[in-house]
């Protein structure tokens, strides 16, 4: 036990079954624990293991339905993978209030995603990036040809952009390749396309290329979502004043916009993960856009109108595909797609940003009346109370009673059934 070692020599080769087995007996695993990890639930064992690497089960998640969703005009309902109580239950409550007037409203830009190449030791460096920028078609055309169903459907490199920075290894030549990448997330597109155009750009310049990777920094990719509510629809006035109030503290303080930004996340990523998308460069690119002025602000502002009518607005990179890579490869990704009818990747985009700036507005209204934990104990109470055997009508009774006494735990809804049973 305490020599073993974690340098296992082929993990990667060996059979699921055979990795399992190491684990096991590593963790001391019980035959149930091996059982219940072995179990892929909706995902092919097969298709797991040509996913990732060194497979040795699969984990599920809660896939949930947000009801009550209407943007730009169109009915949605959004599936929701996450393992946070409240969030689809806050996510359907504020569509209903959204929903409302107009609704949501959600505007995406080109699909557009940056390839980089980085040049390290170029002799006269803005010379070169004059050179460099000279030979955009050559570079385009170099991007291109490494893609032509892309070019097919109306996408490809579209432009170059070049930038000289210092490092402390010495100045560095940035290459931007801007691809329309339409419905793919895009990263191997413009991956293979950086690879391409690098050894071009050695010769053309000299040097010697570093990273030839994409930007997930996406701010050619960039979605709005905009909303405009009565206050009487959302609880009055002073509610809608104090959600600006609540704003307004965001875009002061970087502690308070962090949370304000994970609330919009807790909407965007849920869907992220049902359709299968790279949760963490929606993440990474989010946080940066968040800090694009140099410091960390809210992706969400609200405000008051003339009509004291509650304004929301949201604008957020999201780099999201519905073609290639998981979401066509995982069964429930593409079902979640089908569940929302969504075509392409700005429509997938929008919806995204649509439902982020609704739970941003569910969490700021509950913040500024009752607060987040009154939810979370109603639904906690909700739980216990089912586990310890409450059915039907019983289920709320008996989590409000426990909510009233302060007394939320599965002994005390047990009592709490047993007393109730004997009055029926
Ligand atoms: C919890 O998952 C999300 C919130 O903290 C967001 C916020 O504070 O705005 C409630």
């Amino acid at each position: 036990m305490e020599n073993r070692s974690s340098r296992i020599a082929g993990f990667y080769n060996m059979k699921l079954e055979e990795r399992l087995k190491i684990v096991k007996e590593w963790a001391q695993l019980s035959d149930n624990e091996v059982a219940t990890i072995l179990n892929f639930g909706n995902l092919d064992q097969r298709l797991a293991e040509s996913m990732i690497e060194n497979v040795i089960g699969a984990m599920s998640y809660p896939f949930a339905i947000a009801v009550n969703f209407k943007i730009n005009g169109k009915d949605y309902l959004v599936p929701m993978v996450l393992e946070e109580p409240s969030v689809v239950a806050a996510a359907s409550n504020a569509a209903k209030m959204l929903r409302e007037g107009d609704g949501i409203k959600a505007e995406a830009s080109k699909q557009f995603m940056i390839g980089q190449v980085y040049l390290m030791k170029v002799p006269s460096p803005y010379y070169a990036s004059m050179e460099i920028l000279k030979h955009k078609n050559e570079l385009l055309d170099i991007a291109n040809s490494t893609n032509k169903t892309l070019l097919k459907v109306g996408g490809g490199a579209k432009d170059v952009e070049v930038k000289v920075i210092e490092t402390r290894r010495g100045i560095a030549v940035a290459v931007n390749i801007i691809v329309d990448v339409v419905d793919a997330m895009g990263a191997n597109t413009v991956n293979t396309m950086a690879e391409a155009v690098a050894p071009y750009l050695e010769k053309l310049v000299g040097g010697e290329a570093r990273l030839r990777i994409v930007s997930n920094y996406a701010i050619h990719r960039l979605v709005r979502a905009w909303v405009r509510v009565s206050p009487d629809v959302i609880g009055g006035k002073e509610i809608a004043e104090k959600i600006v109030d609540a704003s307004a503290i965001a875009e002061s303080d970087p502690f308070r916009a962090v949370t304000h930004n994970k609330g919009i996340l807790n909407g965007i990523i849920a869907i992220a993960l049902a359709t299968a998308q790279d949760h963490r460069a929606i993440e990474a690119g989010a946080h940066a856009y968040a800090t694009r002025d140099g410091i960390y602000k809210p992706l969400s502002r609200w405000d008051l109108d003339s009509e004291n009518y509650l304004t929301g607005f949201l604008e957020i990179p999201l780099q999201v595909g519905i073609v290639g890579g998981a979401v066509k490869t995982h069964p429930v990704a593409q079902i979640a797609l089908k569940i929302m009818g969504i075509k392409t990747a700005k429509e997938l985009a929008e919806v995204m940003a649509a439902v982020g700036l609704a739970q941003n507005f569910a969490a700021l209204r509950a913040l500024v009346t009752a607060g987040i934990q009154s939810g979370h104990m109603k639904l906690h109470a909700r739980n216990l109370a089912i586990l310890a055997g409450a059915k039907g009508e019983l289920v709320e009774l008996i989590a409000n009673q426990m909510i009233k006494d302060g007394k939320i735990s599965f002994d005390y809804a047990k009592q709490l059934i047993e007393k109730y049973e004997g009055q029926t």
